[in-house]
């Protein structure tokens, strides 16, 4: 998808951090908007942030993790602008600690947002996008978390790694389907946002996220040491993004030493050893 201007973006997760990001540069890119969030005070504010035409921005908040609010949010984008032409699978949440201390509740929370929302998204979003024929993109904010495994990120690296799955079967289903419909799925490492502060967005319905513990602790505090150390901004991720989805580039990985790590794994897989690259990886 080269051509943006005057394009409907869609961006979930985009009341801050990164999704603000692809907000200012789809924005730059002369598309028109649809912005929506959990946090719907947040949402207004960044909104308003943009300094957009209200003609050519709507902010809708929804909760992307319920199957109802995802189609809602599809509803009001195309009854507002007629047309979507890049959705932005971006909504997603932190959350760290020892895989055992992990509750249902977490596991439900994690793969909710980060993973059944991307579901969401592809089904209440693409089959109007494909019946209007028109050169289009899904972007998937997935993680470098969705390529090695760090320890103490039980239920984000397996929500991300269901990301990537889920964007890779996307993307050879509408390859053999001739589809003018490109998707891409967006890996970076370590980024300061308030992801390590995902608990503050937490829907009701999951409880409350409860205190680490000891042995936990140290988990979550390299969480947080990381994000905010994170060398590449929320801008610089957006702009690879664009580009990179600009030039038809399936997998997006800002991090340059990413790529090594990932190798390092599957090297690992194919030879069947013991799995060593995750301990070495900089970074989620
Ligand atoms: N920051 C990083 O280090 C990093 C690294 C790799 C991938 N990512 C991914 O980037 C995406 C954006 O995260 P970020 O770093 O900008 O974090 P962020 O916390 O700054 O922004 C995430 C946004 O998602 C919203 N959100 C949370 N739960 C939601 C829900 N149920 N429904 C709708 N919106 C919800 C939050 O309110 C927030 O505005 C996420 O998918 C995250 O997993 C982040």
């Amino acid at each position: 998808m080269q051509d943006f201007s005057d394009r409907v973006a869609v961006i979930t997760g985009a009341a801050g951090g990164i999704g603000l990001a692809l907000a200012r540069q789809a924005l730059a890119r002369g598309m028109r908007l649809v912005l929506s969030d959990v946090d719907a005070a947040a949402l207004d504010a960044a909104g308003r942030s943009l300094g957009a035409d209200p003609a050519r921005l709507l902010t809708h908040a929804a909760d992307v993790s319920r199957d109802a609010e995802v189609a809602a949010l599809a509803d009001a984008a195309f009854a507002r602008f007629g047309a979507v032409h890049l959705l932005c699978n971006n909504a997603g949440v932190g959350f760290s600690r020892l895989a055992v201390e992990h509750s249902a509740a977490d596991w439900e929370w994690v793969i909710g947002v980060n993973l059944f929302a991307v579901a969401h998204g592809i089904r209440h979003f693409l089959p109007r996008m494909q019946a209007a024929g028109a050169r289009a993109h899904v972007l998937n904010t997935a993680s470098a978390a969705g390529l090695v495994s760090t320890p103490g990120l039980a239920a984000y690296n397996a929500s991300k790694q269901g990301v990537v799955a889920l964007s890779e079967t996307l993307r050879a289903e509408l390859a053999a389907q001739r589809s003018p419909i490109g998707v891409s799925v967006l890996c970076p490492a370590w980024v300061p946002t308030a992801i390590h502060a995902s608990s503050r967005a937490r829907p009701e319905r999951f409880g409350a996220t409860a205190p680490a513990s000891e042995a936990s602790r140290p988990y979550e505090q390299g969480m947080e040491h990381a994000v905010l150390a994170g060398r590449l901004s929320a801008d610089d991720i957006a702009r690879t993004a664009f580009e990179a989805v600009a030039r038809e580039q399936f997998y997006i990985l800002p991090h340059s030493r990413i790529g090594q790590a990932v190798q390092e794994r599957f090297a690992e897989i194919a030879a069947a050893a013991v799995p060593t690259a995750p301990s070495r990886a900089p970074s989620p």
